[in-house]
């Protein structure tokens, strides 16, 4: 069944964005997607309550797209939580807005991916460092579904990472318009990009 499926985007240094703008842009053409630029529209961090919550009853996937700053989100993507995530909206009594929906987060990370490990300097992983998103997540009743993550990210332009990143985004995106995301399955992983690969590599299998 058809869903609809929402990107809340953070980044307040879009100028000199190289992974996310083009991300963001992407995922602007894709029919069935709504693409929100939260500090283009919120540059005061005035943010509209009334207008995200709608935003949120509207769509049925919700996705954080981020640059990692400091292991976490940008600054407005936390206020946003603080303020659009009411009790008897989001959690508590009659607090049921959000029950079944699909959450996850897009993200890139300076960091190399063998940097986010038990042995790596970061020692977590991403999907660890992102507990605080998958409990907020469990609290309001929205099905959690690992990162979809570009490591490395400084180095991807000149390494020519990014068109296969975004080939990636867009499959992952129509697939979450179409419905077509095993859950369950998808759950299990660390990363999103290990569910597309797996499920690519059953499909070349099964050829
Ligand atoms: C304030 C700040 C904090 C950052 N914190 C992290 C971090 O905790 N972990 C990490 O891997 N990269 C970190 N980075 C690197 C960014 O994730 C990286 O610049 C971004 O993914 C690049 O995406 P862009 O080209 O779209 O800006 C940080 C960068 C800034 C500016």
């Amino acid at each position: 069944m058809t869903q609809k499926v929402l990107v809340l985007f953070a980044h307040p240094s879009q100028h000199r964005s190289e992974v996310n703008k083009p991300l963001f842009d992407l995922a602007k053409q894709v029919e069935g997607v709504t693409t929100v630029d939260l500090y283009a529209e919120y540059p005061t961090f005035n943010i509209n309550i009334d207008r995200e919550q709608q935003r949120l009853l509207d769509h049925d996937v919700i996705i954080f797209q981020f640059p990692l700053y400091w292991y976490s989100t940008p600054a407005i993507l936390k206020e946003w939580q603080d303020l659009v995530l009411e009790y008897t909206f989001a959690y508590g009594t009659d607090g049921n807005a959000l029950v079944d929906k699909t959450f996850f987060c897009s993200l890139t990370a300076g960091g190399k991916a063998e940097a986010y490990r038990a042995e790596g300097y970061n020692h977590f992983t991403i999907r660890q460092l992102l507990y605080p998103l998958e409990q907020m997540a469990s609290l309001t009743g929205m099905y959690y579904l690992p990162p979809f993550g570009l490591f490395g990210s400084r180095t991807a332009l000149e390494e020519k990472r990014i068109d296969v990143h975004l080939a990636e985004w867009r499959t992952l995106l129509q697939r979450c318009v179409a419905g077509d995301i095993n859950r369950e399955h998808a759950a299990q992983f660390d990363k999103l990009n290990h569910y597309l690969g797996d499920d690519q590599f059953k499909m070349e299998a099964a050829k």
